[in-house]
């Protein structure tokens, strides 16, 4: 039987990735170009500077990607493409490589949602087995995605205001971190403990929502104010703290949808899905609690964007028949 092989695409923010997938689940590449040196200094992606990164790199990822794979364009199946959501003139770069690609090797192109695509990275650890929940953390999105057949994605709960990662982000520059601040606020937090019990918002409301603004501006009120009387608080301790509240609220939430809903499975992903407190925390409570319920963390180093996951999702999208023409467009506010 002939392979089924992916050329993927993923531009959605600041990175720009290419990748070659098997079957719709086997990596043979994974080209990631990263754009966060550029945007570091200004403390968050310039959608402007994105783009030109994005038009800089493409081609060459897509060159990096079919050798690393050792894959012509002849032997490809089809083309996946990220359409949203994310920042349109991001977005608008990896659609618009990915059609002239397509167009050009007469290949059948496969619109990708960036969230779909989070999820799909847990199936380069195990298949998915449906109904299945996915706790979908990021720097632009936080909610809980029940999928109660393949293909099929209903948003049952999500933030209100901030993103998860968002939040991280925001609070590391008030701690004078360089952005994207998650890795680092979550390796500072293992040093700390909880001793400023920050508040954890909507814990024990009776819906799947989150929100984290109050929990951002606590912080901030709580570091401003310290300086305001020159008190030197520990930096290690707000870490922990702020750390633990956002991991107790998630945690608490996900344990309730788990609660309310028969699920076979129940994945974390996205690029928070990174975060060691989370990634422990949940496992052990679901240990406790639903030993039954297989977990699937996606993997470490396929958290953040990147275009395998891309691959993973467009196959799935590809069987069930989800094809795009040449006038496929960037949605920045996709939706699934
Ligand atoms: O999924 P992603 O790569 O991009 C979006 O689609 O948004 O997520 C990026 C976000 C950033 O806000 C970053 O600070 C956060 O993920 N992040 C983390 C960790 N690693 C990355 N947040 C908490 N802990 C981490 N270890
Ligand atoms: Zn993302």
């Amino acid at each position: 039987r002939k392979k089924n092989l992916i050329l993927a695409f993923e531009s959605s923010c600041d990175e720009t990735s290419v990748a070659v997938i098997e079957n719709g689940e086997k990596i043979l590449s994974n080209v990631i170009a990263t754009q966060i040196n550029s945007h570091k200094r200004f403390g968050g992606v310039v959608p402007e500077v994105a783009s030109r990164h994005h038009i800089e790199q493409v081609t060459i990822c897509i060159d990096e990607a079919l050798e690393e794979a050792n894959v012509k364009p002849s032997d490809l199946t089809a083309v996946a493409v990220t359409y949203g959501p994310g920042l349109v003139g991001a977005l608008l770069v990896g659609v618009a490589a990915a059609k002239a690609f397509a167009y050009a090797n007469n290949l059948p192109l496969v619109p990708v949602n960036h969230m779909a695509g989070h999820i799909y990275a847990a199936r380069f650890v195990k298949p998915i087995v449906f109904p299945a929940m996915a706790l979908l953390v990021s720097g632009g999105h936080t909610e809980l995605v029940y999928m109660p057949y393949e293909n099929e994605f209903q948003i049952i709960g999500e933030t209100r205001d901030d993103a998860a990662g968002e939040a991280y982000d925001k609070i590391g520059r008030v701690l004078g971190m360089t952005y994207p601040a998650g890795k680092d606020i979550d390796e500072l937090a293992h040093k700390g403990k909880d001793s400023f019990h920050f508040p954890r918002a909507m814990m024990h409301e009776d819906n799947f929502d989150f929100s984290f603004s109050g929990l951002k501006s606590a912080f901030i009120n709580t570091v401003h104010h310290a300086d305001q009387i020159n008190e030197t608080l520990d930096r290690a301790d707000l870490a922990a703290s702020f750390q633990q509240s956002v991991v107790d609220v998630i945690v608490e939430k996900t344990l309730w949808a788990c609660e309310q809903f028969s699920i076979k499975q129940l994945i974390l992903a996205g690029g928070v899905a990174a975060n060691h407190g989370l990634r422990d925390t949940l496992s052990a409570k679901l240990n406790e609690k639903y030993p039954d319920l297989d977990f699937v963390k996606a993997p470490l180093e396929l958290c953040g964007d990147n275009a395998a996951m891309i691959g993973a999702a467009g196959y799935v999208a590809m069987k069930h028949h989800v094809f795009a023409d040449a006038s496929l467009n960037a949605e920045p506010s996709l939706e699934f």
